[in-house]
């Protein structure tokens, strides 16, 4: 492995740490990984696998280096294992990316989400509805793949008898094994909004997709490599992400029926308890590159070096946040960086947590108390975004 480590890092910045598949990441991941990372790493450090990248799982470095886009950059000609065979919007630096966020951000503002509650609420109570009589559930595809496929129907105003479909296609996206697989699921998927902007493409119709077909980026329509890879962020950017939050945040609550009391008895709690959770349990990890050789808090970074954050961790961050593995409801400020940091900090967070509230308020109102139906850990997947790959859940009818 040693050939792998580049001459400009030195050898006390070395941790072999594959983020993928390390078996520290398999099961209650952010337990283990602040027992790993307390004294035994340095909050950013360089690992052989997958290639050679640097890992940053500070709180502190992340922030400064996620907001500095002119040294770690996003696009991916810097960081040559992010390439896919389409473009996304969310790889590109300012002044572009400034151009793409402009023409989506009416649809996320908390006004436009406000606007949105009721059929929300209307959605997660349909589902927990028709699973309530059964007694149980596995979670994860049950609530959590169908729930923001819903969400993206509702914004793209497309129809419901899209749902079962999309979901399959998802399914297929985000867990089958085979790489190839995975990629033509993402393709049928870019084809399906494909055709949804050009049946949209004479329609004087609102919405999501009619505000991406009527923006301009330099003074021109995307083409419709753009559009692709507009739709394609749109529709995956918030399915992956909800469904593991919703999956964690529901696999903590089991676990600890006291946390769950409280929300039952006390609604209003609610709010504050999803903050929480998202900083004890943050999903989403991010990846940039370096524009030029350079140097930050004294390490030497050369152009081209791949920079992983954990994002996972950063609401873990001793040196933020007291005690920082307690769920704590009441605690007056819960940092994370759950959502990212800088010019690309997630543009649906508002959603996102609109969503995993109306879900708790929904499944609250109707299931007093649940618990986990497997004794035993709970299998997890590290990577891209952390998630309980099953979930099954139990309650009284
Ligand atoms: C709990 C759920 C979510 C989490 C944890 C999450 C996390 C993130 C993170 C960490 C980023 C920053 C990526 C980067 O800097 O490279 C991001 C960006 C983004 N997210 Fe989310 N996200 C969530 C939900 C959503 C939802 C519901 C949507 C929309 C339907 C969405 C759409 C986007 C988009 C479009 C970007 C790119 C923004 C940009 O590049 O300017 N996300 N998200």
């Amino acid at each position: 492995m040693t050939e792998l480590i580049p001459e400009h890092v030195p050898a006390h910045l070395v941790f072999d740490f594959d983020v993928y598949t390390a078996p520290e990441l398999r099961h209650d991941p952010y337990r283990t990984m602040v027992g790993l990372l307390q004294g035994r790493v340095p909050p950013i450090f360089y690992t052989p696998r997958n290639g050679g990248h640097w890992v940053v799982t500070g709180a502190v470095e992340a922030l400064d280096m996620l907001r500095d886009v002119e040294r770690f950059s996003s696009d991916p000609q810097y960081n040559s294992n992010a390439r896919k065979p389409w473009t996304l919007p969310n790889q590109s630096d300012p002044p572009d990316h400034t151009e793409y966020r402009r023409m989506i951000n009416p649809a996320f503002t908390p006004r436009a989400v406000a606007g949105m509650e009721g059929e929300l609420s209307g959605m997660a109570a349909r589902l927990i509805d028709e699973l309530r009589p059964r007694g149980g559930c596995e979670f994860v595809a049950d609530i959590g793949k169908k729930l923001p496929v819903n969400v993206f129907l509702r914004m793209a105003g497309a129809p419901e008898s899209d749902r079962e479909m999309l979901v399959e296609l998802t399914e297929r996206v985000v867990r089958h094994p085979e790489r190839s697989v995975r990629e033509a699921a993402g393709y049928e998927i870019g084809a399906y909004v494909l055709k949804a902007f050009e049946q949209r493409r004479h329609a004087l119709a609102e919405g999501l997709l009619n505000m991406v077909l009527r923006g301009r980026i330099q003074g021109r329509a995307l083409n419709e490599v753009e559009l692709l890879g507009m739709g394609l962020l749109l529709f995956l950017g918030g399915l992956d992400t909800v469904s593991s939050t919703l999956a964690f945040v529901m696999l903590f609550l089991g676990r600890n029926p006291g946390h769950y009391r409280r929300l039952v008895e006390e609604p209003r709690t609610i709010e504050a308890a999803v903050e929480e959770l998202i900083r004890t349990h943050s999903v989403a990890s991010m990846q940039r590159g370096v524009r030029h050789d350079t140097e930050f808090r004294g390490i030497r970074f050369r152009r081209n070096d791949r920079l992983f954050f954990m994002t996972q961790l950063y609401g873990l961050d001793e040196r933020q946040v007291e005690d920082p593995l307690r769920v704590d409801f009441d605690r007056p400020i819960s940092p994370h960086l759950g959502f990212g940091a800088g010019p690309h900090r997630c543009i649906g967070s508002h959603l996102a947590r609109t969503e995993v509230r109306i879900f708790l308020g929904e499944w609250t109102r109707r299931i007093p108390a649940f618990d986990i139906a497997v004794a035993g850990d709970i299998e997890t997947c590290g990577g891209n975004v952390w998630s309980p790959l099953a979930l099954p859940l139990r309650w009284s009818i």
